[in-house]
C-alpha cells in the first residue's frame, strides 16, 4: 500500500463537508490531510481556521499538490463541471452528488475509462452504508437477484414520526431539515426523487444497467393523508417508501413507490434517518445491511472510506457492466396496489388488470387491486395528487 500522505482539495462546506472534517478530524490512521475547502460565500461564518477556506476553484482543480478533490455541493450543474475537470486534470475525486452522478452516469463513466483517474461515490447511496463498494465487489461471482430498500433518511425519519410519535408531516419535514437530513430543495425528498437518484446508481452496479431518472416511476409520502394512515394501522403495516430493482422476465424492473410492509419485514424494523437494503442473490440469498441514511458524520464517514480506499488504489470496475449479460430495463410485472382517491373518477379503473377490493365514503374513496407497472408509469390520473397509492406486499 501506497503510504504517501493525500492532499484534499474539498468544494463544499455544508452539512456533509463539516461532517467529513470531523470524521477525519477524529480517525487517526488516515493519511489524508485537508489543503483547500472551495466555498461558495466567503462572509458566512464558519466553524474552522479560514485559512482553509478559499472561493477561487482553480486554487484547488490546478493545484499539482492537490491529489484527490472531494465534490460535497449542491449545485448539480457547477458539480458536474468541478467532478469533469478534476479528472480530466488527473486527479481522483470522491462526491456525494446522487443527483449529478444519476443524471450523468453514463458520461462519468466514459470519462472514468478514458482518464483512467478513479472516481468514488459511496456517499452517494444510503450515505453510511457500504452499498456500492459491496455490489460491485462482493457479488462479483454470485447471481444478483434484486436490490431493494430505504433509500432516503429524511422520508423514513417523517414516516417514523407522523406514524409512531403522531407528530404532523410539517413539524416532521422542519425536523428532518433542522438535522440536516433533507435536501437543499426537500421536495426531492417527500416526492422520492432523491431515492430514484440513488436506485439509478444502485442499478448500474448490481445489474450493469445505465437508466435515467425520468424512465423510473416515482412517487413518495406527500400525498398521505389520516385515511392512509388509519388504513395502514388497521392492516398492521407499517409505510415505508421502498426504492427496488428486480430481475425480472429476462430484463430489470425498478420503482420508488410507498410500500406497506408486514411488521416481521426486516425493513420494518428500520426506522427514523436509517435505511436499509436487502440484496437477493441465488446463492447467498437474502441478506440484509442497515445504517444511517443522512446526516453529517455518517455521511462523511462514507466520503473518508472512499477517500482512504484511494490510498490502495481503489476504483470501481463497473464489473457487471463489463460482463456484458447487463440488463435492459422493463416495466413489465403485476403490482398489487392499493389506490386512494377523493372523488369518483379520479382513477381509471379500466387500467387495473383485477380489482378484489372498493372502498366507497365521503372524503376517501380506495380499491385494493392489481395494475402493471408500464401502465401506472403511463397513467394521467397518477399525477393527480388527491390520489395515493400503496403497494401491497
Ligand atoms: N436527503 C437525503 C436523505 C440525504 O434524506 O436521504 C442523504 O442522501
Amino acid at each position: 500500500m501506497d503510504k504517501k500522505i493525500i492532499n484534499l482539495g474539498i468544494f463544499g462546506f455544508g452539512v456533509v463537508g463539516q461532517g467529513l472534517y470531523e470524521v477525519l478530524n477524529k480517525t487517526k490512521g488516515i493519511n489524508a490531510r485537508i489543503k483547500k475547502i472551495c466555498i461558495k460565500d466567503p462572509d458566512k461564518p464558519r466553524t474552522i481556521d479560514m485559512s482553509y477556506f478559499t472561493t477561487e476553484r482553480n486554487e484547488i482543480l490546478e493545484d499539482p499538490t492537490i491529489d484527490v478533490v472531494v465534490e460535497l455541493i449542491n449545485d448539480t450543474e457547477a458539480a458536474y463541471e468541478i467532478v469533469t475537470t478534476a479528472m480530466k486534470n488527473g486527479k481522483a475525486v470522491v462526491s456525494a452528488s446522487k443527483r449529478m452522478i444519476a443524471e450523468n452516469l453514463k458520461s462519468l463513466y466514459e470519462l472514468q475509462q478514458k482518464q483512467r483517474t478513479p472516481f468514488l461515490y459511496e456517499a452517494a447511496c444510503c450515505a453510511s452504508i457500504p452499498v456500492i463498494r459491496n455490489l460491485e465487489e462482493y457479488y462479483d461471482n454470485d447471481l444478483l437477484n434484486a436490490v431493494e430498500g430505504i433509500c432516503n433518511g429524511s422520508t423514513n425519519y417523517i414516516l417514523t414520526k407522523i406514524t409512531e410519535d403522531n407528530i404532523g408531516f410539517q413539524t416532521a419535514l422542519q425536523e428532518a431539515q433542522d438535522k440536516g437530513f433533507a435536501e437543499t430543495d426537500p421536495t426531492y425528498d417527500i416526492e422520492g426523487i432523491d431515492p430514484k437518484f440513488k436506485l439509478c446508481i444502485l442499478l448500474l452496479h448490481a445489474f450493469g444497467t445505465f437508466v435515467k431518472p425520468e424512465e423510473i416511476l416515482n412517487i413518495g409520502i406527500s400525498r398521505l393523508n389520516d385515511f392512509d394512515i388509519s388504513y395502514a394501522r388497521q392492516h398492521n403495516k407499517k409505510i415505508k417508501l421502498l426504492a427496488k430493482c428486480r430481475k425480472q422476465n429476462g430484463g430489470v424492473v425498478a420503482y420508488v413507490l410507498p410500500h406497506l410492509i408486514g411488521e416481521k419485514h426486516l425493513l420494518g424494523d428500520v426506522d427514523n434517518e436509517y435505511n436499509g437494503v436487502l440484496v437477493e442473490s441465488s446463492f447467498a440469498e437474502n441478506q440484509f445491511f442497515v445504517g444511517k441514511g443522512a446526516g453529517g458524520t455518517a455521511t462523511g464517514s462514507a466520503v473518508l472510506s472512499d477517500i482512504s480506499a484511494l490510498t490502495y488504489n481503489y476504483h470501481y470496475e463497473y464489473k457487471k457492466f463489463a460482463q456484458a449479460n447487463h440488463l435492459a430495463l422493463t416495466h413489465d410485472i403485476q403490482l398489487k396496489v392499493y389506490l386512494r382517491y377523493k372523488k369518483q373518477g379520479q382513477i381509471n379503473l379500466a387500467d387495473l388488470y383485477t380489482i378484489s377490493e372498493k372502498y366507497e365514503s365521503a372524503n376517501n374513496h380506495y380499491i385494493v387491486g392489481t395494475i402493471n407497472l408500464k401502465k401506472l408509469k403511463e397513467a394521467e390520473w397518477l399525477k393527480n395528487k388527491e390520489v395515493n397509492l400503496f403497494v401491497l406486499e
